[in-house]
């Protein structure tokens, strides 16, 4: 089975969040289910410089405003496919957002042009390639089962993945010729949306299935505290949708062979741990101290992310021998705030505002537990490396992190399956409880370390992921009449 990925971003080239990582991992993981599967990303600046060899494969005269064209190249035995277009791509600041912090104005045409591109691909253009499926990622991707669907030709099956509903890609109705969308689309059970132009709309309403990253937010966003709007249409598609839950690379996040540890270290060896933590307190200069409950997050900072609420029960949390490390970057306010705690609290409080792949892994390796307090979370990556690396989530009971990490109630304990806490609702009353019984726990060296070998003994690969997306591929593939 041939499919082809549809996606804004993807590690190790370009990666602003988890979408990346998942976007990177997929063909790897695929292959072992027997599915060949080529990704087409933007040729960003970033892509540009590392993925030159190859050659040209297809050719738009104008896409949206200029040339453009698809090059064909290989990394680590995956192939890509970059859709090179100038006028849309070259651009000085991030994926979506100009220098000055603002979406682009064009990010309409940017993504159309993706969506556009990847369609002409599944519709057959290439030679070399014509694929079973094509997989959309998020918003970005969704508009292709669309073009694919109102061309009205022969065509594969069709999957739209969300890894974020909060971003839907939402644009003014004027625009619909110009993204070259005939004027029937715009309806109800097409790419209308509240009386504009609605992309992560279109594409669930028209791909043939639809899945997220987790069963728990499967069913969640059909409900309107999580939907985001598009909660009634995926009630009415429910049967179309399913959740399939993310996996770890194992090969980056292994805290036996990682690269950036002080000590490398496995369940067997666990108190060589303590080293790791050693050198995070010094790197972030908080007190050596062996004893502290030193808790890590890494992080965008976002309202998605609820670390407002670790601010609020800081100084509560502090009074006892906690610590904290944190790296993340956005919210301004949520960055102030998190300095003003380093400030507040020295010695104790470490904060990096920025991206850090190397203090990343250092968190994971060294922090006592790892805080996940998020209001929704589609999957989460974050909690599975903290899983592998023995710091023990504390997580929201939402989405993902609750599918993913069992909490250390009672009877988890006595049957010695608990891999981490758990706690509902998201609020600053809910996480101060949770720490505190998490740093009561953490007293109890021998349960402690059960609860840290249980976690890293979880399976968190992509194996059953694989299964899962290899099998709906199929049943997608079996189901198209195309
Ligand atoms: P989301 O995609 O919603 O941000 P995920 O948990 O799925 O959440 O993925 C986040 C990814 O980004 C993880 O790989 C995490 O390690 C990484 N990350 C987030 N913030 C930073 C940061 N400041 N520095 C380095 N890595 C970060
Ligand atoms: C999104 C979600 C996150 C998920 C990631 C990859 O960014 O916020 O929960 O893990 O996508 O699927």
């Amino acid at each position: 089975l041939r499919a082809l990925a549809i996606a804004s971003e993807m590690a190790p080239f370009v990666k602003t969040g988890g979408l990346a990582d998942v976007v990177g991992a997929l063909p790897h993981a695929l292959a072992a289910e027997n599915i060949e599967l080529r990704t087409l990303i933007p040729g960003y600046p970033e892509v540009l410089g590392v993925l030159h060899a190859g050659e040209t494969v297809l050719e738009f005269e104008d896409l949206f405003g200029g040339p453009a064209w698809i090059h064909a190249a290989r990394h680590n035995g995956v192939a890509i496919y970059t859709l090179i277009a100038p006028h849309l791509y070259a651009r000085e600041g991030g994926l979506y957002t100009g220098p000055d912090g603002a979406d682009y104005p064009d990010n309409a045409f940017r993504f159309a042009a993706l969506a556009w591109a990847g369609a002409q691909v599944g519709l057959g253009a290439l030679d070399e390639f014509a694929p079973d499926v094509v997989h959309a990622h998020d918003w970005q991707a969704a508009l292709a089962p669309a073009y694919m669907h109102y061309a009205e030709r022969p065509r594969p099956a069709t999957i739209v993945s969300i890894h974020n509903i909060a971003f839907q890609g939402q644009f003014p109705k004027e625009l619909l010729e110009p993204l070259r969308l005939p004027p029937r689309a715009f309806d109800i059970d097409g790419v209308e949306y509240y009386g504009a132009i609605g992309f992560l709309k279109a594409g669930l309403q028209l791909a043939d299935r639809i899945t997220t990253v987790s069963p728990s937010y499967a069913r969640e966003i059909e409900t309107p505290e999580f939907g985001m709007g598009l909660e009634g249409l995926l009630r009415a598609r429910a049967d179309r949708v399913s959740g399939i839950l993310n996996g770890v690379d194992e090969e980056t996040w292994d805290p036996a062979t990682d690269a950036h540890l002080e000590t490398r270290y496995d369940h067997w060896s666990l108190p060589s741990r303590a080293r790791n933590k050693a050198a995070l307190q010094k790197r972030l200069r908080l007190r050596v101290d062996p004893d502290a409950f030193f808790i890590g997050v890494v992080s965008r900072l976002s309202w998605q992310k609820g670390l407002d609420l670790l601010l609020d029960v800081l100084p509560q949390f502090m009074r006892g021998r906690a610590q904290l490390a944190l790296l993340g970057t956005g919210d301004k306010t949520l960055e102030e705030g998190f300095v003003a705690a380093e400030a507040a609290h020295v010695g104790r409080v470490g904060v990096h505002n920025g991206y850090s792949e190397e203090l990343a892994h250092m968190i994971q390796a060294g922090a006592d537990a790892f805080l996940v307090p998020s209001r929704f979370e589609p999957c989460g990556l974050t909690q599975l490396y903290a899983l592998r690396y023995g710091a023990v989530p504390i997580v929201s009971r939402v989405g993902g992190l609750k599918d993913t990490i069992v909490d250390a109630n009672e009877m988890a304990l006595q049957a010695d399956v608990a891999t981490g806490l758990q706690f509902s609702p998201t609020t600053a009353e809910a996480l101060a409880i949770a720490l505190r019984e998490a740093e009561r726990l953490f007293g109890d060296a021998e349960t402690w370390r059960k609860i840290q070998v249980n976690g890293m003994r979880t399976d968190v690969s992509w194996r059953n992921p694989a299964r899962r997306y290899a099998k709906l591929f199929e049943d997608a593939v079996a189901a198209n009449i195309g």
